[in-house]
């Protein structure tokens, strides 16, 4: 790298994270006299996390709570909670309302997940995206623990509001979601005596032009795990009971043939204050 390319991309902001990330390890190294053995340990630890593609659930799960924490304290409109490691940009585009692409014979009881994008003003969004994923009823995500092949997108679309910026999609309704076992980050959880599940929770993206983007989860109320989640992302507002339909009216309205249920959330966008800048 030529000198000028160096100083191009040392910015005051990397020399300071930097100097003080490296001074904070160093000084942990001599506080709890770090030894050849444990160092060599962190590096196999690391290296395996890489080869097996952990590194995003790795820093997720240990470290984006506090991210979310400090870079939106004191944001208005809905609560924010981490993205976790199973986006997956390009998700079918579809209007509202509308069926999340599935298989033929996807398990669990059908959720319609409905609700109004608003700002922090009240004036509903219409045209918003709601940029939506979950896992299944049997806690996998897709492109992650399904085969894409066997089902691409599955459990997953960028969902836009109508006029009165309401959406309206029909999903399934998601299990608890259990940290790979066998992988370097569920052991490091399993020696710190932790369990490593995350409550079942329906994942969110909500953008409109001129509002700041809402990453989120929704969570289901009765869930075990809901005081207890691996990540530590829920937060209280986030949590809501689904409503459970078993009607015949109800079943013939919506071509259903067994109970299904309902969740209706409202999300709230901040005005972007960069952009108006
Ligand atoms: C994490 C987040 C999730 O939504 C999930 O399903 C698993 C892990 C995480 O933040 O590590
Ligand atoms: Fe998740």
């Amino acid at each position: 790298m030529s000198s000028a390319k160096a100083k191009e991309t040392r910015t005051p902001r990397l020399n300071e994270l930097f100097d003080d990330l490296s001074a904070t390890l160093k000084d942990f190294i001599r506080k709890h006299h770090v030894t050849y053995e444990e160092y060599h340990r962190t590096l196999a630890f690391l290296t395996e996390a890489g080869e097996k593609g952990e590194i995003p659930l790795l820093l997720d799960v240990f470290l984006e709570v506090t991210v979310d924490d400090v870079d939106h304290s004191g944001r208005p409109g809905t609560a924010t909670t981490v993205e976790g490691p199973y986006y997956v940009a390009g998700a079918p585009e579809l209007k509202s309302p509308c069926v999340l692409p599935h298989r033929a014979n996807e398990p669990g009881d059908v959720l319609i997940f409905s609700g109004t994008v608003r700002g922090t003003d009240g004036a509903a969004l219409g045209g918003a995206v709601v940029d939506f994923w979950q896992a299944d009823a049997e806690g996998r995500y897709s492109h992650f623990n399904i085969a894409t092949a066997e089902a691409p997108f599955n459990l997953r679309a960028k969902v836009a509001s109508d006029h009165h910026g309401h959406y309206e999609m029909q999903t399934w309704v998601p299990s608890a979601y259990e940290i790979p076992k066998s992988g370097p980050t569920g052991m490091l959880i399993k020696a710190l005596g932790g369990h490593p599940w995350r409550p079942a929770h329906l994942h969110v993206r909500v953008t409109h032009p001129g509002f700041a983007p809402l990453t989120t989860q929704v969570f289901l109320k009765d869930d075990p795990w809901i005081d207890s989640d691996v990540v530590g992302a829920v937060k209280q507002s986030l949590i809501m009971g689904m409503t459970r339909h078993d009607s015949a009216a109800e079943l013939k309205k919506r071509g259903l043939s067994k109970p299904f249920f309902t969740l209706d959330y409202d999300f709230v966008l901040p005005h972007d204050m960069a952009k108006a800048a």
